[in-house]
């Protein structure tokens, strides 16, 4: 396994956010974690990433563990993290904010910029303009071509999809299947289950802290209780 956690707690002061969460992304594999509003989904991802720390429970890249690392030696180690929201750096330009991304390895910097053009061509015709005057999905789209930056081997995305177009939605979903195919691994935040599930082998289910489900796509796609909640079907 490339990344693991084993029976992860994580508290906010007196809420407990993750309990005993387990959860495994393979070499080439896209993983889903689905979950409602307040599931912990974020949390998860932030918890992986050294930004939060478990109370209990492990984490493991390429079955080493990771506690206590600081956030940039995550990185280091092949862990990237598109966050919730995108949090691009508003007032530098496109290819700025793309440089944060691989300032601990600017050698790679120029080929890694080629990747991201290639994969998202509006950025490189927005190259010098400001982060935050980009539209919603261009955004997305820096966040994403930021965190490849740093050439990882798992990527973390947030709700890649919230608030966009479908077109948009669909440009951040093929992107996602381009990723994996050049041999990154990748865990999936969403909300957009029916996209989320179609473009992941496998995917995991949260309700409010705990992992509730486990399984290939096509399984919880066929779940009732997956078609209900997350896919908006009629569950007679
Ligand atoms: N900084 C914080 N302080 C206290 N509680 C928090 C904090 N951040 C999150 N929580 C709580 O932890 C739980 C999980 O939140 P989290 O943001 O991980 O959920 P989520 O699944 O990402 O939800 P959403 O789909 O709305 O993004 C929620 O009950 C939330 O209120
Ligand atoms: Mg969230």
């Amino acid at each position: 396994m490339v990344l693991e956690l084993v029976d992860v707690e994580v508290r906010y002061a007196s809420v407990t956010a993750l309990r005993g969460v387990s959860l495994r992304v393979g070499a080439g594999e896209v993983v889903t974690l689905l979950g409602a509003n307040g599931a912990g989904k974020t949390t998860t991802l932030r918890t992986i990433s050294g930004l939060l720390r478990p109370v209990s429970g492990e984490i493991r890249m390429d079955g080493e563990s990771l506690a206590g690392l600081p956030a940039h030696e995550i990185v280091a180690r092949g862990i990237s993290h598109v966050p919730e929201g995108r949090r691009v750096f508003p007032a530098m330009s496109v290819r700025e904010n793309l440089l944060m991304g691989a300032y601990r390895d600017r050698r790679n910097a120029r080929t890694g910029m080629d990747t991201v053009f290639a994969m998202f061509p509006r950025l490189a015709e927005r190259h010098g303009q400001a982060a935050g005057t980009l539209s919603g999905g261009e955004q997305q789209m820096l966040a994403i071509g930021r965190a490849l930056l740093a050439r990882p081997r798992v990527l973390l995305l947030d709700e890649p999809s919230m608030g966009l177009a479908p077109l948009v939605v669909a440009r951040i979903f093929e992107a996602i299947t381009e990723i994996n195919r050049a041999g990154a691994s990748v865990l999936l935040v969403e909300q957009n289950a029916h996209q989320a599930l179609t473009v992941a082998g496998r995917g995991y289910v949260l309700e409010t802290g705990r992992m509730v489900l486990a399984g290939p796509s096509g399984v919880l796609r066929a779940d009732d209780r997956v078609r209900q909640a997350y896919l908006g079907e009629n569950v007679v």
